[in-house]
């Protein structure tokens, strides 16, 4: 068992071989919903992979018991997945993948394990075409802004451990897969090339810039988001959240910053 208390601020467990959260008395209890392979296929590099059956798991609405009123009235919602180490072909365990409706952006936080998380926002018109993408490498306590208008997926790019991500998103945002599915997955597929990473074009798209690669800027202080602040306790402030309802009124430049190539990576195939 993993005791996430330290990184999200709320008492909850994680159990590594069932790959299930625990929560103490004070937390709501939530069943999560569970990502199999047979719905992510279609979005997959390698779409005759058939297991593992369960490839991740959400646990939507999850707070402290006292919390509760305070965030429906915010409109927000805090969320953990968790995403099964492994791979499937060369490709590493990914969510399937959404944009947004209404540019409402998203705050992701690494709870335990590395995460990749790939964004990519597609010209107005023709979405097979991007305007450009980027990859953000995070560890443990980091935070990632999913930018307005950008798709995203997570990826672990972990053989052996599950990837725990929590986020704050208002809870008016709706989630479209239907993108992704046309396109059968993003506009690229990571995979594990002898222990580096790997772009593989998705062949659906007929515009793809190059990845730029960042890393989380560790403190937005503009935004109340600080590295030793777990995401979770923000709530205390719940002003500092209202860029999740009001993407408009923030300047997102300062989110992250260049990667110092610590990621090796063949961009692209
Ligand atoms: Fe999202």
């Amino acid at each position: 068992m993993i005791n996430l208390f330290k990184n999200s601020g709320l008492s909850v467990r994680l159990d590594l071989n069932s790959l299930k959260l625990t929560c103490a008395d004070d937390v709501l209890k939530i069943e999560p919903d569970i990502r199999t392979i047979q719905e992510m296929k279609g979005v997959l590099l390698d779409k005759k992979i058939d297991a593992p059956r369960e490839l991740y798991y959400m646990y939507r609405g999850l707070c402290k018991l006292k919390d509760k009123e305070k965030i429906t009235a915010n409109r927000l919602r805090y969320d953990i997945t968790i995403i099964r180490g492994g791979f499937l072909g060369d490709e590493f365990i990914k969510t399937s993948g959404h944009y947004h409706n209404q540019h409402y952006p998203e705050i992701y936080e690494v709870l335990w394990g590395e995460a990749l998380c790939l964004m990519q926002k597609p010209q107005k018109d023709d979405f097979s075409k991007i305007e450009d993408i980027v990859l953000v490498k995070a560890k443990a306590k980091e935070k990632i802004m999913v930018l307005p208008d950008y798709g995203h997926i997570l990826v672990n790019p972990s053989a052996d451990f599950p990837l725990v991500v929590a986020n704050w998103i208002s809870s008016d945002c709706r989630p479209d897969y239907s993108q992704y599915k046309q396109s059968r997955g993003a506009a690229y597929f990571i995979t594990n090339n002898e222990g580096e990473f790997r772009f593989v074009n998705n062949e659906f798209f007929k515009q793809l810039p190059k990845v730029r690669i960042v890393r989380p800027r560790l403190d937005m202080k503009d935004l109340g988001l600080l590295f030793d602040i777990p995401l979770y306790d923000t709530i205390e402030q719940s002003n500092k959240l209202s860029f999740l309802n009001d993407p408009h009124r923030y300047n997102y430049d300062s989110c992250f910053m260049a990667d110092k190539a610590e990621l090796k990576a063949a961009i692209p195939l």
